[in-house]
């Protein structure tokens, strides 16, 4: 079984990242193999409308540009189980995630019909969003933004779960930066009380989507 998590966010070592190592303990911990993917680690764009994968004959499910993501997209439909993590910018998902997402919907879509079925096998989806403001706000303004940014995983016939890692902790020292609009001792409350939470969903998460209750 092969599990890999897939990081939207630019830190290393931050809430999204963190997140996802605990998804992928999960996983570990339930016989998965695991891999780690930064993508601002990687030098890829998003489509680059070549059409290599809407010639005919074309091996279905494949991207044909050469970059760092055409890898990357061959490992997730072989996966089992796929973590995508991102921090909320400006209530979307980071660039780089766009990217990915653009790259798979096209690969997986043909325009002999769009309800046809390119990928026929089974893959398990965690999406994991991290972001600044409370769970209200998220429920509010985004959860069903971010389900419909990561539409395209329902083509790959597995489960898909969401959790959202709400009101995160942003900085190491919050009085080297202007903030005046977060309170430091709520957030270092959520990251005391909150965060280990939602790394143990993600671990639960991880363990679920490889198989293990
Ligand atoms: C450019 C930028 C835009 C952001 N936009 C939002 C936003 O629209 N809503 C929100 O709740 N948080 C927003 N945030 C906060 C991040 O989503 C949040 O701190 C997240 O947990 C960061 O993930 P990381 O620690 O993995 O980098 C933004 C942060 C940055 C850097």
């Amino acid at each position: 079984m092969k599990a890999i998590a897939i990081n939207g966010s630019p830190r290393k070592g931050w809430n999204t990242d963190l997140i996802l190592q605990e998804a992928l303990k999960g996983a570990a911990d339930a016989g998965a193999e695991v891999e780690m993917i930064h993508l601002y680690d990687l030098n890829f764009t998003g489509c680059r409308s070549c059409f290599a994968c809407k010639r005919k004959g074309a091996e279905p499910a494949k991207c044909f540009w050469k970059d760092d993501l055409s890898p990357v997209l061959d490992k997730i439909l072989s996966a089992d189980a796929v973590f995508f993590g991102t921090p909320i910018y400006f209530g979307e998902i980071t660039s780089q995630m766009h990217a990915l997402i653009e790259r798979l919907s096209f690969i997986l879509m043909t325009y002999d019909d769009y309800s046809k079925k390119l990928f026929h096998g089974k893959v398990n989806c965690g999406c994991f969003y991290t972001m600044n403001v409370p769970q209200e706000g998220y429920e509010k303004m985004y959860a069903a933004r971010m389900r419909q940014s990561f539409a395209v995983l329902n083509k790959l016939n597995g489960e898909v779960v969401d959790y959202a890692s709400c009101d995160t902790w942003q900085f190491t020292d919050y009085s080297k930066f202007q903030t005046a609009m977060f309170n430091e001792e709520h957030k270092r409350k959520m990251r005391e009380e909150q965060f280990p939470k939602d790394l143990a969903a993600a671990y639960q998460i991880g363990q679920k989507l490889c198989g293990k209750e």
